[in-house]
Formats: structure tokens, sequence, C-alpha cells
């Protein structure tokens, strides 16, 4: 018999070596709790969380309502499958549709999840209305959709997606922000259109206005659906509820995951009545997808930020470290862009970010890579500015760490 372990960090650590699949880097501490914008290590170390799970714990950690509505929750129904009706579902995906561009919604428990969806509904609709050739599908250069077969056909980065190759057939890439090559690559046989309107992976890339612009019109010439990946810069990122209110430009299908359930596990795809209208029963499915626990969390998410009020906090946060971070960039030798909107923000350094998101355990600082030299900061949406001022105060303590280390 295997024995039970609660041990050291060191233990823990040595563990994970022996028994996980390694395809992850991870420090060498160990987190046991969280509290607002903190998380601490089984040493009682405090790290501000510059992370927030990557973009997933937009409430912070052990956010009162989230842990009631959890707690009351599994009181009653966790998980009947989706056989069956359930009220929490309903009232979630009325409150999407109410509350966004779409008609309809379909669950699922991951971003990559909704990726895979989205793309098998534009294959449906275009096989239905035009035949079955139109099945090619544009992304764009820097895109990060998922790690499954299909959403890694659309993941433009070469590394992740040359081991598994072959992959998905008929995928072109156009450079991110090019209008006239997206003009170019949006032909008659191309089913979908998948863009991040701010890619987040590669580094923190908002699309220009007149890239979504165009390229939404271009889709509407040939016929392809276009549809936004807002698994990261939706929900409240960016300071508006969908990433897309910044361009005035509506996209056919919509996917969202991370921040949408707290941290338990849930995508969704949102669609416009002529997609869901060529789905049948039987078409799609997934065991797990909206069951009524993780449901009424999301309901609590969405509820708290789509408020008006919260909405102008976290442009108005955003603005503030938007602030500090140019302060910061103008001071360090090591920062050579910054790029960013709401609280989604992206430093790109002349050194390899890893070495910030190392040194920053050191002050007590959560950050992430994206992309090489990108340090890529996404707080909760409800960190304070004071907490904000500590932050940054921790991070240039970091930077400062790298600069003597690389003097
Ligand atoms: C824009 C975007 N799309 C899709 C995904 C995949 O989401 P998940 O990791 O939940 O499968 C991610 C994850 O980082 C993402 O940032």
């Amino acid at each position: 018999m295997k024995d039970s372990t609660k041990g050291q960090a060191s233990d823990i650590v040595a563990l994970e070596r022996n028994h996980v699949l390694q395809t992850y880097r991870r420090p060498e501490f160990v987190l046991v709790r969280g509290e607002g914008a903190y998380v601490y290590d089984s040493n009682g170390r405090a790290y501000i969380d510059g992370v927030a799970g990557i973009a997933v714990n937009a409430l912070g950690h052990r956010d009162p309502q989230t842990v009631a509505t959890i707690r009351a929750a599994a009181e009653g129904l966790i998980h009947v499958s989706n056989l069956y009706h359930t009220e929490p579902q309903v009232l979630l995906a009325r409150a999407l549709v109410e509350r966004s561009f779409a008609d309809r919604v379909f669950f699922c428990n991951s971003g990559t999840e909704a990726m895979e969806g989205a793309l098998k509904f534009a294959r449906k609709f275009a096989r239905q209305d035009y035949g079955d050739d139109k099945t090619h599908i544009v992304a764009f250069t820097g895109s990060f959709h998922g790690r499954t077969l299909g959403a890694l056909s659309i993941t433009a980065t070469e590394k992740y997606r040359a081991p598994f190759e072959p992959l998905v057939p008929g995928v072109r890439f156009a450079p991110f922000n090019d209008v006239s090559a997206a003009e170019e690559a949006i032909t008659e046989e191309v089913c979908a259109v998948v863009v991040e309107p701010v890619q987040g992976e590669s580094g923190i890339h908002p699309a220009t206005r007149d890239f979504l612009e165009c390229t939404r019109a271009a889709c509407n010439r040939a016929g392809a659906l276009l549809v936004f990946d807002e698994v990261q810069c939706g929900l409240a990122r960016t300071g508006t509820l969908w990433a897309y209110q910044h361009y005035d430009v509506v996209p056919d299908l919509m996917t969202l995951a991370k921040p949408l359930a707290a941290g338990l596990p849930m995508g969704a795809v949102l669609m416009t009545q002529a997609v869901a209208d060529v789905m049948v029963p039987g078409d799609h499915g997934s065991t797990f997808a909206a069951g009524p626990l993780v449901c009424q969390v999301a309901q609590v998410v969405l509820d708290r930020v789509s408020a008006p009020d919260f909405l102008a906090e976290v442009r108005e946060k955003g603005h503030y470290l938007s602030s500090r971070l140019s302060a910061l960039a103008e001071k360090s030798p090591l920062v050579r862009e910054l790029r960013g909107m709401g609280l989604m923000w992206g430093m790109e350094c002349s050194v390899e970010s890893d070495s910030v998101f190392a040194a920053g355990s050191r002050p007590g600082i959560l950050v992430c890579s994206a992309g090489p030299n990108v340090v890529r900061l996404l707080p909760p949406l409800t960190i304070s500015q004071p907490e904000i001022d500590e932050m940054v105060k921790r991070l240039t303590a970091a930077f400062s760490d790298v600069e003597q280390e690389t003097a």
C-alpha cells in the first residue's frame, strides 16, 4: 500500500518530479492557500499574485461569495450530466446571451474544448449552407488557442505543433494585424477565421481596430464565420465585459473559459442563432459540462464582473497600473516595450522572461511568461490600488535582481 504523504516543500517537489508527467517547469515552493490578491506557500511566505491562475482568479482568492456559493451548491446537486434539465445552466445561458451579441450558448470544460466546439460548429454551418468544400480555417501568427489536435492546428507556435504533426489540414496562418494579408487569406473555401482580439500567450498584442473591421468585412464577403477567442481577454479583463466591445466589431462565435467559473473548469461557446440552427441533438456533447455547481459559481462571476461599477474600476485600475509600469519601464534597461489593456499587460524584455519569473519569488510576486521575452501581468480584477503599488514595487525588485545577474 502507498503512503499518503503530507510533507515539506522539498518532499512535494521531489514527488512531483517522480510521479507527474514533466510538462511544466515550476518554482520550488508549494502554494497552500490564498486570500484576495495574495497566495501563501507552505512556509507561510506571501506572494502577490500577478498571474491569477493565468487570468482565472478574476475575483481573487477565497472570495467569500464564491466560497459560500460552492458550499451551498454542493449540498444540492454537483453533477447530473446533460441528459437532464437543471436550472443553474439555463439561467447562466440566458445571462450570457443577454449580456453579449449571442443568441445561444454551448457549455464545455476548458478554453481548448471551447475552440474545438467553435471549429466543429463552423464546419457544419459551412457544409450545410455551401457544400463539402468550404472547410479551410484562417488563424494568425502569434495565436494560441489550445493544445488538443484541433485547437493546436490553429495555434501558431511551431514548437508546440511540430512534435505532434500531422494536424488538422486546411489551416492558413496570416500575419496578425496585417489587413491585406487577412483579406487575401479569407477566400471562398474558408469556413472560419479565428482571432484573439488581444493575443495573450504570444506576449499581449492587442488587435488594431482596422484589422478587426477589415477581417469582419472579409468574412462577410467570403461567407466565413468570425470566431473571437476571448478565453484570456474576455470577461472584464480588458475593462469592458468583452474585448470586442473596444472595437465595435461583433463575431459570429466567441469562446470563453478561464475566469468563467472562478477556477472550476468551465468553457463556453457563444454563437448567433444562424450558427445554432445547424446543430441538432447528438452533434456535440460533454459529460461534465455545465453541472449545477459550476454554473452557480459562474453566475456569481458573471454578475460581479459585468456590473458597470466593477468594469469602471477595472478600467481605472488598468490606467493606474499602466502608468506605474510605464515608470518602471522607463527606469529599467531590461524593458523594451509595454503593451496591454485593462488588467492585462506584457513587458517585452531584452532578457528571457523566465529569469524575471524566477527572480519574482525572492521579493514575493508571481508573474508569468508570454513567449520567450515577455513578462505578463494578469492580476485578480479585484486587486486594490495599494496592492498594485505593492505588486509594482516587488516587480521592480525582481527586475533589479535580474539586472545585477546579467550585468
Ligand atoms: C486565448 C486562449 N485560447 C485558448 C486557451 C486554452 O484554454 P485552456 O487552457 O483552458 O484549454 C488559452 C489558454 O491559455 C488561451 O489563452
